[in-house]
């Protein structure tokens, strides 16, 4: 897990600046755009960085392009958030030959040798997907509910956070029998999808009482074809709402959306990766061995109390219920 060139170990008092070449998935969310901003609030000028950041446009080409410029360039360190887990051994392999640590965010890298990068800092995605899918069966046992129709708009398919999150809710479908999964689609992470593909679920379905998005924004796309389609969103499934759950928790929009009963269950999503990033590049500049996985702390966001706190595996996950405060 050292730098290639660990005789360089007076790099941090011989170089004043440190560059970082950041290459990011897009913008593709609001969850995104605060990751982006904790990335560039970290490595900053004032903190003896120059960031490099590059915006891929969600397409994979475009990061592995990037990740060729950096090399080129000769960065000190590498950031990658991977669009998605497979297809990026080459240029990683380019990155260690040219000796520059890449630190993997966000989402993970499926690659043969894991010696490939030097750390990774992100979510336990399969545990975000095992809570909200645990909320929901005890939300149903809770009012006595013993069976909900449920569809899935899974995120961009690929990527660690779709898979963990289909999974979670694949796993609780199957272990219980108030949980019926009707349909999967992809909704890549945005709005407009996310709403196209609703909008012919409803005509699809007349029975659904669930809708698991996988991320915030899909959310927001599903609230708007519901209520286009003259239904109601809501926790109330025995009145006829359509219940939603979603994950990432950003401020502005989803977290209004809980207080108002729209969305009923959040299992956050922490994009706030910046000084985790940071705190590994300082371990390295400092000689030592960073952690190779770094998990960042996640909470459970709910409109109301009829589910005090989730199990998973044994553990009990808190929940929080939405108030103006907690938005404040
Ligand atoms: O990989 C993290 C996911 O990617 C977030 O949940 C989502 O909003 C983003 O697009």
């Amino acid at each position: 897990l050292q730098k290639s060139e660990p005789a360089d170990s007076d790099k941090v008092s011989s170089k004043e600046t440190l560059v970082v070449g950041f290459s990011q998935v897009g913008a593709e969310s609001d969850w995104r755009s605060e990751n982006t901003e904790s990335m560039k609030q970290t490595f900053t000028a004032d903190n003896g960085y120059e960031l490099l950041f590059e915006d891929g446009q969600q397409k994979q080409a475009n990061q592995i392009m990037a990740v060729r410029t950096f090399i080129q360039r000769g960065v000190d360190y590498i950031v990658l958030a991977p669009v998605v887990e497979a297809g990026w051994d080459t240029v990683l392999q380019e990155a260690k030959d040219a000796g520059i640590p890449v630190i993997i965010v966000d989402r993970m890298v499926d690659v043969a040798d894991e010696e490939l990068y030097t750390a990774w800092v992100g979510s336990d995605f399969q545990l975000e997907g095992a809570k909200a899918s645990e909320w929901i069966n005890q939300y149903l046992q809770a009012k006595g509910i013993h069976n909900a129709n449920i569809v899935n708009i899974q995120g961009t398919i690929g990527a660690t956070a779709q898979i963990g999150r289909t999974q979670g809710l694949q796993e609780a479908c199957r272990a219980n029998s108030n949980m019926t999964l009707l349909a999967e689609v992809p909704g890549d992470f945005t709005l407009p999808k996310a709403k196209e593909v609703m909008e012919s679920l409803l005509k699809q379905y007349d029975d659904i009482n669930i809708v698991y998005c996988e991320n915030d924004n899909e959310a927001f796309g599903v609230i708007e074809a519901v209520e286009a389609a003259g239904k109601r969103v809501g926790s109330d499934i025995e009145a006829g709402e359509i219940m939603v759950v979603s994950f990432d928790g950003v401020k502005k929009d989803a977290m209004h959306y809980v207080l108002e009963d729209k969305i009923s269950c959040i299992a956050e999503c922490n994009p706030m990766q910046g000084p985790r990033v940071q705190a590994v590049i300082e371990q390295l500049e400092a000689g030592k061995e960073p952690p190779k996985f770094s998990y960042v702390d996640e909470e459970i966001y709910v409109h109301d109390e009829t589910v005090p706190s989730v199990f998973v595996e044994n553990i009990e996950y808190p929940v929080t219920v939405v108030t103006q405060d907690v938005i404040d």
